[in-house]
């Protein structure tokens, strides 16, 4: 069985579909043929400021919500990256193999540390990339499922491990990202050319897990449409209705054009209602899903425990190895 490897970071109180479609879907239908291995990065959430009883909240929120969506602990491992000491200690390794240039290359680090101004932007933001090698490289898996925006931290992390390997031998398997053209990209429904994002945005057209079924059905129903009436997929001239209609098509299973052809002839009000009505029944489950899990903590942090557990062996193989091709004293 061949090895993926993911994760997400604890950084907000709901995942949104965003996330759901765009990622945890494709962590989901991996488990099946693949031996895979998810895992929750507190410690790159920490490359910002960030609040101490939030980021424990975060931690087990996002924890939940990836069982809820669908991430079975039989099936794959599920674990905290602070609980596996040997990221910090390959990510190290990532540092030294890394060089300054080609760190400061890095485009998320860019955005990010310009966002934050060059005095705030922390070290830990720089290195951020090579933590997230190491995060890859220990685990030896074959593909990365990831967004579009994170292909060049999978390229520098394969960079690493090529050179890694070429010079002081074969140590890393090469991980290819694994970006699934089918993957939806879902858009903001209240700006609908710019991507689904809790950090852009004013909220209102985000739809997230965690909120309740009620919220989410008003958000919907204020979800801004286009000009003309028909109900059309046309990214350029229809974004608004040609994001709804990914929405429904990637949770309903029917094909765009199965649903235009559904609202031929009804207004942008039916249409509306009827994706309403399948995002909230279901994520409804979902949601319900993870307040149940988060309400018995001792069970979750055990699930957690146990993943956490079973990541260490195979983390601390390839951190062995890698220290015994370096030349460092076992
Ligand atoms: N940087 C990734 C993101 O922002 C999160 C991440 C950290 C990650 N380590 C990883 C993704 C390892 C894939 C593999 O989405």
């Amino acid at each position: 069985m061949k090895r993926v490897l993911s994760g997400i970071q604890p950084t907000s109180d709901s995942f949104h579909l965003g996330n759901y479609l765009g990622a945890v879907k494709q962590w989901v239908e991996l488990q099946d043929g693949h031996d895979a291995f998810y895992c929750i990065v507190d410690l790159h959430a920490l490359t910002v400021e960030t609040d101490p009883a939030l980021l424990r909240k975060r931690t087990l929120v996002s924890a939940a919500q990836l069982l809820a969506l669908g991430i079975s602990p039989e099936k794959s491992t599920l674990f905290v990256q602070s609980q596996v000491p040997q990221h910090n200690q390959l990510g190290w390794i990532m540092e030294c193999m890394t060089g300054f240039g080609e760190a400061s290359r890095m485009t998320q680090f860019k955005d990010k540390s310009s966002k934050a101004g060059a005095d705030s932007a922390r070290v830990g933001l720089f290195t951020y990339p090579m933590l997230q090698a190491a995060d890859i490289l220990l685990y030896q898996p074959h593909y990365v499922p990831v967004g579009e925006d994170q292909r060049q931290h999978i390229e520098l992390t394969r960079d690493l491990a090529g050179r890694f390997n070429a010079r002081y031998g074969q140590t890393f398997q090469i991980p290819e990202a694994y970006i699934l053209k089918t993957a939806a990209k879902i858009n903001d429904i209240q700006e609908p050319t710019a991507k689904m994002s809790k950090s852009s945005g004013s909220g209102a057209g985000v739809i997230e897990i965690m909120d309740t079924p009620e919220a989410n059905l008003k958000k919907i129903k204020s979800a801004v449409t286009d000009a003309g009436r028909e109900v059309k997929f046309d990214v350029v001239e229809k974004p608004g209705i040609s994001n709804l209609l990914t929405i429904h098509s990637a949770l309903s299973g029917r094909t765009i054009s199965d649903l235009e052809n559904e609202f031929a002839g009804k207004g942008y009000g039916d249409f509306k209602t009827a994706v309403a009505e399948v995002v909230v029944e279901y994520l409804r489950p979902i949601r319900a899903k993870a307040v149940e899990l988060l309400e018995d903590e001792k069970h979750l942090l055990d699930i957690l425990h146990q993943g956490s557990a079973k990541a260490r062996v195979v983390a601390q193989e390839t951190v062995n190895a890698t220290y015994k091709n370096l030349g460092v004293v076992l």
